[in-house]
């Protein structure tokens, strides 16, 4: 979302987050500051599960905590109906915290140590396994009655590189002819349900691939069942659901998205006779990142080869620039519209080169003091946020309607020293 529309309005060349303008929330919370919009999530949510469900009833919905963890958030998403998918043990734990029944979370995690497995068999969670290095630890720890894997089906897609999470480069998930092995050993060490499950990538806004890779997932999923005669309850598609980003992109039809998935399961489920699955998808991104924004105000401003707009945001607190060279929208309070723009380079104060929020971006002149609302960034901005160069995280607020919640407090030098230890001998 680049354009101001819901949840943002434009009163008077004031912009607003509902029904708060943002220069209240910069006062009152100061920056840089992360702003969310419940009733866009919420609709996100809705509009999910409508989608889907629509086309096929067997429906569950569950929301990757990775994109974003705050506690408050995950209340909202629970409470529209969706479970959860724990990358981690503390994950698990927020899933829970958050109302989640155990069989409502599913729990993939590539590279799990085996406390960690350990900990996904004591809170009866579903095990999705990434390898079969982790089945035969688990016939160590304990095989749960439920298993799933993680399939590499060897499509893929993402808007950017590093968002691209199968096919010949990703450390992801198991291959095709593996995987016949592997639930041959979890049926073998007494697994009795079966899950399957793909990621192939992230931000995907062409419609048309969800049903694509469905059919890989499907095919896989229906040799498995013809070599080992196991029935598989929950077939999860994964995430991946796209936002735009940059001006001129076109938005994912998500009706389209959820009709080729749901066709696909109508037509290969009976045909490769794979009984009566649950359709699982643990999307991240679509739920929250266009419910998010950061605030940052600026603090100067350098005219050398380029014109330097000093802010304080930066990389430490929304990573996906410097990571990705990923673009993110930026708008000016009180300068929403503009006539003599000047190009610009918007910086944060890490002592790294890479800590350009954007570049060669359109801005109107900008002065000392003015606002800046970052767009996109309620999926994995915080959530990738950092304390390099000794930066704080900044706090986090909910805006519903006109009521502004905080939801996380700003960081404190304090909170960084109740984490490090001085040893006595250097005291
Ligand atoms: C296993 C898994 N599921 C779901 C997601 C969520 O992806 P997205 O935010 O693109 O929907 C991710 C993201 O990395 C993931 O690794």
């Amino acid at each position: 979302m680049f354009t101001i529309q819901y949840p943002l309005s434009d009163r008077k060349g004031k912009l607003f987050i509902e029904d708060v303008a943002v220069d209240m929330l910069a006062k009152e919370f100061k920056t840089p500051l992360y702003v969310y919009s419940e009733s866009h999530i919420r609709k996100r949510c809705r509009d999910i599960i409508g989608a889907f469900s629509k086309h096929y009833p067997r429906f569950l919905p569950r929301y990757a905590i990775k994109a974003n963890n705050n506690p408050a958030l995950l209340r909202v998403i629970r409470s529209e109906g969706f479970g959860f998918d724990a990358s981690g043990p503390h994950e698990i734990e927020l899933s829970l915290a958050a109302g989640a029944h155990p069989s409502d979370i599913i729990y993939s995690g590539n590279n799990h140590r085996n406390e960690e497995l350990q900990f996904g068999l004591d809170k009866g969670v579903l095990m999705n396994l990434d390898d079969l290095d982790q089945i035969e630890r688990l016939k160590k720890l304990g095989v749960p009655d439920f298993v799933s894997f993680r399939i590499n089906p060897m499509i893929a897609a993402g808007d950017i590189k590093g968002l691209v999470f199968a096919g010949a480069d990703a450390k992801f998930g198991i291959l095709e002819d593996k995987a016949v092995e592997a639930y041959g050993i979890a049926k073998e060490a007494g697994a009795r349900r079966f899950g399957i499950h793909m990621m192939t990538g992230s931000c995907v806004l062409d419609s048309a691939y969800f049903a694509a890779a469905t059919e890989k997932l499907l095919m896989i999923a229906g040799a498995i069942r013809k070599k080992l005669g196991i029935t598989f309850e929950v077939i999860d598609v994964g995430g991946g659901l796209g936002v735009t980003y940059r001006p001129g992109e076109k938005d994912l039809e998500l009706e389209a998205a959820a009709r080729g998935v749901a066709e696909a399961f109508s037509r290969l489920v009976p045909e490769l006779e794979l009984g009566n699955p649950h359709l699982m998808i643990e999307p991240g991104r679509y739920i929250v990142c266009e419910a998010g924004f950061l605030l940052t105000r600026v603090h100067s401003i350098k005219q050398a080869q380029k014109r330097f707009v000093g802010v304080d945001a930066g990389m430490h607190c929304l990573l996906r620039p410097a990571l990705y060279d990923a673009y993110h929208h930026i708008v000016v309070d009180g300068k929403l519209a503009f006539r003599d723009g000047e190009k610009v380079n918007v910086v944060g104060p890490v002592c790294e080169n890479t800590d350009q929020l954007a570049k060669d971006r359109e801005l109107p002149r900008i002065g000392h003091g003015d606002l800046l609302a970052i767009f996109n960034a309620g999926a994995y901005g915080f959530s990738m946020g950092s304390n390099y160069n000794t930066r704080e995280m900044p706090a986090e607020v909910l805006v519903h309607g006109a009521v502004a919640d905080l939801i996380r407090k700003r960081e404190s030098l304090s909170d960084f020293q109740a984490m490090t230890v001085m040893p006595a001998r250097l005291q």
